[in-house]
C-alpha cells in the first residue's frame, strides 16, 4: 500500500499521520514526504511561537496581562489639564505614592487602603486600575458616589474600550467625552514613558460636573470633545 499523509483530528489538536503505518513523524513508508513535513510542522511550531510571544508583549504593553498591570500613571501634561477644569482634585481614590508626585490630591487611596471600600467626596481625578473587575467596579462606584452627591465633579481617564459595558454605562452618565487624538505615553513605575504604539487604542477623557463649557476648551487640545 502506497503510504499517504493524511491529516487526522486528535482530540488535542490536527496531526499529520503516515496512513500505511500511523506514524506521526517520519517513517520509512515515505520517509522524504514525512521529513518535508516535520519541517513544515516545525515551521508551522515556530510561527505559533512567535504570534503567542508577540500576543504576550502587545498584552503587557497595554496592560491587560493575565496579572493585570495597572502601574501606568497619568503624565503631568494631562493632569495639568483636569486641575483648572475641577479647579483642584480633591480625592485620587486609585492611586500609589509615585503617582500623587504629579496628581497632588488632598486625599488618596492606595490598592493598600482599597480606594473601592471608602466614601468618595468633592472633586474627583479617576485613572482606575486597568485589569477586571477593577477598572467596571472602580466606574461603578464613581458613578454610585456621584448618584449620592458626595462627589461634585470628576474627570474619568479610561481607554477607548467604547463597546464594553462599564465604558457604556459612564458616556451615559457623563456631561462630555474627550477622545483623545493620538495615545497618550503613561508612565511606569521608573518615570519612563510608554513607547509610541505600545497602549493598542487611544484614551477617552469623561467630564461629570458642571463646567461642561471648561471642559470643552481646555480638552480640546488633546482630542475632539463630545457633549453627551
Ligand atoms: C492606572 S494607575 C493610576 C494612578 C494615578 N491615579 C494616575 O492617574 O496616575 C491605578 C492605580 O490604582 C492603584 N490601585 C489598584 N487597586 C486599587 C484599590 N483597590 N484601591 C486604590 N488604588 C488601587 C494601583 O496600584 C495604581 O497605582
Amino acid at each position: 500500500m502506497k503510504a499517504q499523509l493524511q491529516i487526522v483530528q486528535t482530540q488535542k489538536q490536527s496531526e499529520f499521520v503516515c496512513s500505511a503505518c500511523g506514524a506521526d513523524r517520519a517513517c520509512d513508508c515515505n520517509a522524504p514526504a514525512l521529513e518535508r513535513l516535520a519541517a513544515m510542522r516545525e515551521l508551522n511550531r515556530q510561527a505559533v511561537a512567535r504570534h503567542r510571544k508577540k500576543r504576550q508583549e502587545n498584552q503587557q504593553s497595554c496592560n491587560i496581562t493575565p496579572a493585570g498591570n495597572s502601574e501606568w500613571y497619568t503624565p503631568e501634561k494631562y493632569i495639568d489639564l483636569a486641575r483648572p477644569v475641577l479647579g483642584d482634585i480633591d480625592l485620587d481614590p486609585a492611586s500609589c505614592e509615585f503617582a500623587q508626585q504629579t496628581v497632588k490630591a488632598r486625599n488618596y487611596y492606595t490598592a493598600a487602603d482599597d480606594g473601592l471600600k471608602k466614601q468618595w467626596r468633592g472633586r474627583v481625578w479617576l485613572n482606575p486600575p486597568y485589569a477586571q473587575p477593577l477598572v467596571g467596579q472602580f466606574i461603578d462606584k464613581l458613578l454610585a458616589e456621584r448618584n449620592a452627591k458626595r462627589v461634585k465633579a470628576a474627570i474619568l481617564l479610561t481607554n477607548n474600550f467604547t463597546e464594553n459595558t462599564w465604558f457604556q454605562s459612564a458616556a451615559m452618565l457623563c456631561q462630555a467625552i474627550c477622545f483623545t487624538r493620538g495615545r497618550i505615553r503613561f508612565l511606569n513605575q521608573d518615570g519612563q514613558e510608554t513607547a509610541g504604539a505600545v497602549t493598542m487604542r487611544g484614551q477617552a477623557f469623561m467630564y461629570f460636573g458642571p463646567h461642561t463649557g471648561k471642559f470643552f476648551d481646555v480638552f480640546s487640545d488633546v482630542g475632539v470633545v463630545l457633549r453627551t
